[in-house]
C-alpha cells in the first residue's frame, strides 16, 4: 500500500504541485467541451436568421419576416424555431442527471467521451437535415452532449489542477465557451453569404470540436480522485490496491514531483468517506446544503445579470449607429472579443484576489452600467424619440463596460465555485445541479426575453440591474472564499461561516478525527 507507512510529518503539505505539461494538455483537450458549448449558444441565432434556413424549414415565418419592420422583435416568434434553439437546453437538463451518475460510478473521462460521442452525431444530424424533425432531433443530440460536458469537464479540471491554480485551469472552460461564441458569431457572418448551403457549413463546422473532444478524450487518463474512489467502491482489496497504485502514478506525473503521498492521503479519505454513501442525492440533502443553495443561487443569478440578453441586443445598437448590414460582425467582434479578453483577466487574478472580491467587483461594473443604459434609454424614449446615434454609442460604451463586469465574475464563477465546493461523493451530483439550473434559466430567460423587451422596454435593464443588486449583496454575506485550498479540504469553509454553520448536521467523531488531521498537516 502506497500510504502504509506514512506518519503526518513525513506527508509535508500537499499543495506544492507544479504546472506541468500534462496539466497543460489536459486543460486544453478539456477546454474543447467548453468550446462546444460556446458554438453551440452562439450559431443558432445567426443560423435561425438566414433566409436559406428559413426558406427549407420555417418558410411561413420567412414570409412574415420579409414584412417586418426591422426593429419589430416578434418576428422571430414562432414556437417551432424556438424549439429548434432551446431543445439544446432541455436535452441538457436531462442528460446531466444521468451524467451525475456515470461521472461517478464510471469516471469523469467517460463522461467526457460520451459528450463526444454525443456531440458527433449531432453535428451529423444538424448538417444533413432535410426536415425539422431531423434539425430537432440534432440539437438535442448536441444537448445530451452539453449535459455530460458541462458536468464533468469543470470538474475534471478542478480535481486535475493543483489547488493554487485551480481557479485560473477551470476557467480554462469558460475562457472556451467565450471563445467558442465568438468564432460562431464570425463563422455566421461569413457562411450567411453562401447561399443556399452557408448554414449547413455553420452548422457542420462544429464537428470540428466534437472529434476534438472525442479522439483528445482518449488520450485523457481519470483523475486520481476518482480513480481511488472507484478502486474502493469495487469492494475488493486487489482492485483498490491497484487503483491506488494507479491514482499515485497519475498524480506523480499530474503534480511532477516526486513525493504525493500526502495529497493522496487527503484523496484516500475523501474516498472512504464517499463508501459510506449509497445515494450521492439524499447524501447532498442531508449534508451538503449550504453548497447546494450556493450552486443554486450561482446559476440562477448568473442569469440574472441578463447577460444573454444583452447579447442579444447588442447587434440591434450596432445597427442604429449606422454600421448597417456589418452590424453583427462588429457587434460580435468588440462585444465578444471583450468578453474573451476579460475572461483572460480573470484566469490571471482568480487564485490571487479570490472568487469573492472578483465577484463583488463585477457585481458593481454591471450594476453601473445598467442603472446608466436604463437612465440613457428611458430619457431618449420619454421624449418620444427611438435612442440617437449620441445615445446608441453611449450604450455600445456601456455595453462594453457590462460585459467585462460579468465576464471576469459571475460568468466564470458560475462554473468554477460549484465544482470545487462539493465532498467527493456529491461533487458530480453537484455539478449537475449546476448545469441543470443553468440550462433552466438560460431557456426561461431566452424564452420571456422577447415579451419582457416589448412589455418592459428600457425597464428591463433596471430590472436585470435590481437582481444584479441581490446578487452582490448575497455574495458579500453567504459566499465563502475558496482560493487555494486543495479540493478535498474545501468542506472546512461551511463550518467556519457564521451563518452556513447553523444549517449543517454535527460532525460524527470520525469525520471530526478526520478534519482534525488534515488542519496539522
Ligand atoms: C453562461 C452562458 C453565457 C456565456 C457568455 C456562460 O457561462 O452560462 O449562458 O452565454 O457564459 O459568455
Amino acid at each position: 500500500m502506497v500510504m502504509a507507512a506514512l506518519s503526518m510529518d513525513e506527508a509535508g503539505r500537499y499543495d506544492q504541485g507544479r504546472l506541468t505539461l500534462h496539466v497543460v494538455w489536459t486543460a486544453v483537450v478539456a477546454a474543447f467541451g467548453g468550446l462546444m458549448f460556446g458554438y453551440d449558444i452562439g450559431i443558432s441565432g445567426g443560423v435561425t436568421a438566414m433566409d436559406d434556413f428559413l426558406t427549407l424549414f420555417f418558410p411561413r415565418l420567412l414570409r412574415r419576416k420579409n414584412q417586418a419592420h426591422e426593429s419589430d422583435y416578434c418576428k422571430f416568434d414562432d414556437h417551432t424555431l424556438q424549439l429548434f434553439t432551446s431543445s439544446l437546453y432541455l436535452a441538457a437538463m436531462a442528460a446531466t442527471l444521468v451524467a451525475a451518475h456515470v461521472t461517478r460510478k464510471q469516471g469523469r473521462v467517460r463522461s467526457i467521451l460520451l459528450a463526444g460521442a454525443f456531440f458527433i452525431l449531432g453535428v451529423i444530424f444538424n448538417f444533413a437535415s432535410v426536415h425539422v424533425a431531423m434539425l430537432i432531433v440534432g440539437r438535442m443530440l448536441l444537448g445530451l452532449g452539453v449535459g455530460f460536458a458541462n458536468q464533468a469537464v469543470p470538474l475534471y479540471l478542478s480535481e486535475v489542477a493543483p489547488a493554487r491554480w485551480r481557479g485560473a485551469m477551470n476557467i480554462g472552460f469558460q475562457l472556451s465557451v467565450t471563445i467558442g461564441i465568438l468564432v460562431a458569431n464570425l463563422v455566421n457572418y461569413f457562411t450567411q453569404n453562401i447561399h443556399p448551403w452557408g448554414w449547413r457549413l455553420s452548422l457542420g463546422l462544429a464537428g470540428i470540436p466534437a472529434t476534438v473532444i472525442f479522439l483528445a478524450g482518449l488520450t485523457l487518463s481519470d483523475t486520481p480522485n476518482s480513480i481511488l474512489e472507484r478502486g474502493l467502491a469495487s469492494g475488493d482489496g486487489d482492485v483498490a490496491d491497484a487503483a491506488e497504485k494507479q491514482a499515485y502514478e497519475v498524480l506523480c506525473k499530474i503534480r511532477g514531483i516526486p513525493d504525493v503521498r500526502a495529497e493522496l492521503h487527503a484523496m484516500k479519505q475523501a474516498s472512504q468517506a464517499s463508501q459510506a454513501v449509497q445515494s450521492p442525492w439524499r447524501a447532498m440533502w442531508k449534508k451538503n446544503k449550504p453548497q447546494l443553495a450556493v450552486t443554486v443561487a450561482l446559476q440562477v443569478f448568473q442569469q440574472l445579470t441578463g447577460i444573454n440578453a444583452i447579447m442579444f441586443y447588442a447587434p440591434v445598437l450596432f445597427q442604429t449607429v449606422g454600421f448597417k448590414s456589418d452590424a453583427a460582425l462588429y457587434s460580435a467582434a468588440i462585444t465578444g472579443g471583450i468578453k474573451v479578453l476579460s475572461t483572460l483577466v480573470s484566469v490571471a487574478l482568480v487564485d490571487r484576489l479570490g472568487r469573492r472580491k472578483l465577484l463583488l467587483e463585477g457585481s458593481v461594473q454591471m450594476l453601473v452600467a445598467q442603472v446608466a443604459i436604463g437612465v440613457l434609454l428611458g430619457t431618449s424614449l420619454k421624449a418620444g424619440q427611438e435612442p440617437s446615434g449620441v445615445v446608441a454609442i453611449w450604450i455600445i460604451v456601456l455595453t462594453c463596460v457590462f460585459v467585462p463586469g460579468f465576464a471576469w465574475s459571475w460568468g466564470p464563477m458560475g462554473w468554477l465555485i460549484p465544482s470545487e465546493i462539493f465532498p467527493l461523493e456529491s461533487r458530480p451530483a453537484g455539478q449537475s445541479v449546476a448545469v441543470l439550473v443553468n440550462m433552466l434559466f438560460t431557456f426561461l430567460i431566452a424564452q420571456a426575453f422577447l415579451s419582457m423587451l416589448c412589455a418592459m422596454r428600457f425597464a428591463i435593464y433596471f430590472f436585470f440591474a435590481a437582481w444584479v443588486l441581490v446578487m452582490g449583496i448575497a455574495a458579500f454575506f453567504l459566499l465563502p472564499e475558496t482560493k487555494g485550498l486543495p479540493i478535498e479540504d474545501v468542506d472546512s469553509v461551511w463550518r467556519n461561516h457564521r451563518v452556513w454553520r447553523t444549517l449543517l448536521p454535527p460532525l460524527t467523531e470520525a469525520e471530526a478525527r478526520q478534519q482534525h488531521m488534515r488542519q496539522i498537516m
